[in-house]
């Protein structure tokens, strides 16, 4: 069969069309036939060498993929052959026309969703379900999504809005910034724009923001600090698109009663995958839109790759074997 190889660490063209063995399902899996494979800005990171790849290389790439369960391993639920579903591999092997994945990582694809709108739902519809909740947001709050064009804030940004919150959205150029107003958010600050935080106070008048949803990082919260509601305000930390964690301390958070949730690591993907039947759920009922940027040949991987890096996708790009 045919998939993309992950050679080493390093730029796009590290990811290599092969032909492979076929995966075999081992007790307790399923082999499932992609049909939709979304292309994770995650796996863009883990790519490049910024996260361990968590097997030896070469190995087929890719962390999630959609299609339909064609074989059954020993001791597999029989009504699963021929499901529609969406999965999880656990780090790689999602790339490729055949995906192998444990009966526990698959969820079956509710009727009214397509197989491509539930690959490009899956991930950012679930992280932005498990922020939510870990916000515990009250309707009439004022919240900040930053990069809210991106999948994971596009989703914030619905939820937050179905919540009651005022969502002050950020996003680059004035593309994404028509996205998030139709997602919902009631004013888009343009973060490509060197010192936004301070378009962000001219628009608070003297209010101030409840939660943050922090994707960008680096310093880019620093100069926030001081708009975010003393005692009460979160900040919920789950991205790092500038390349850097939040570059604040402890004090910078006592001083004013804030606090900083991080959102990553293996407890908290545990929560993400929690929440993936809802974010499903939430989307077959149109309560949740996912853009879709493109649909690509599995072998263009690598320029898909190359799309999400210089920032020109307006959704998700998916791959088709
Ligand atoms: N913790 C978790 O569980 C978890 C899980 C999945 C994803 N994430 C994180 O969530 C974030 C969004 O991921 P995604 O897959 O939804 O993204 P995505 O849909 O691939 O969106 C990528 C967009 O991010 C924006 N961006 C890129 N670099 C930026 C920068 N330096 N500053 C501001 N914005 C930048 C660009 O939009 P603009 O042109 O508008 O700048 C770009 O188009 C990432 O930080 C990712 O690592 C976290």
């Amino acid at each position: 069969m045919q998939a993309i190889v992950m050679t080493e660490t390093g730029a796009p063209t590290v990811l290599v069309a092969r032909d492979v063995d076929e995966p075999r399902p081992g007790n307790g899996q399923v082999v499932i036939r992609a049909e939709a494979i979304p292309v994770l800005y995650p796996e863009t990171l883990v790519r490049a060498g910024a996260f361990p790849f968590p097997a030896p290389l070469p190995a087929v790439f890719g962390f999630q993929a959609a299609g339909t369960i064609v074989e059954l391993g020993a001791g597999v639920d029989p009504a699963l052959l021929g499901a529609r579903v969406v999965t999880d591999t656990g780090g790689f092997g999602a790339y490729a026309e055949l995906v192998a994945a444990e009966q526990g990582s698959v969820i079956v694809i509710p009727d009214g969703l397509t197989t491509e709108l539930a690959a490009a739902t899956q991930m950012p519809g679930s992280v932005a379900m498990a922020l939510v909740a870990t916000a515990a947001l009250t309707p009439g709050e004022t919240v900040l999504v930053e990069a809210s064009a991106t999948g994971v804030g596009s989703c914030l940004t619905q939820l937050c809005v179905a919540r009651g919150a005022r969502v002050i959205a950020t996003a680059g150029g004035a593309d994404k910034a028509r996205l998030a107003r139709a997602h919902g958010a009631a004013e888009v600050i343009d973060h490509a724009v060197p010192g936004w935080a301070d378009r962000l106070r001219e628009l608070l008048a003297g209010d101030t923001v409840d939660v943050v949803f922090d994707s960008i990082g680096g310093d880019s919260l620093t100069p926030l600090l001081d708009v975010i509601t003393p005692l009460s305000g979160r900040i919920l930390s789950y991205g790092w698109l500038s390349g850097a964690p939040a570059q604040i301390g402890a004090v910078d958070l006592i001083l004013r009663g804030l606090t900083l949730t991080g959102c990553a690591g293996t407890a908290w993907l545990g929560e993400v995958a929690r929440q993936r039947p809802a974010a499903l759920a939430a989307a077959a009922r149109s309560e949740l839109a996912v853009g879709i940027d493109s649909v690509l040949p599995l072998t263009d991987a690598a320029a898909a790759h190359r799309k999400l890096e210089e920032r020109t996708a307006l959704g998700t790009v998916l791959l088709r074997p």
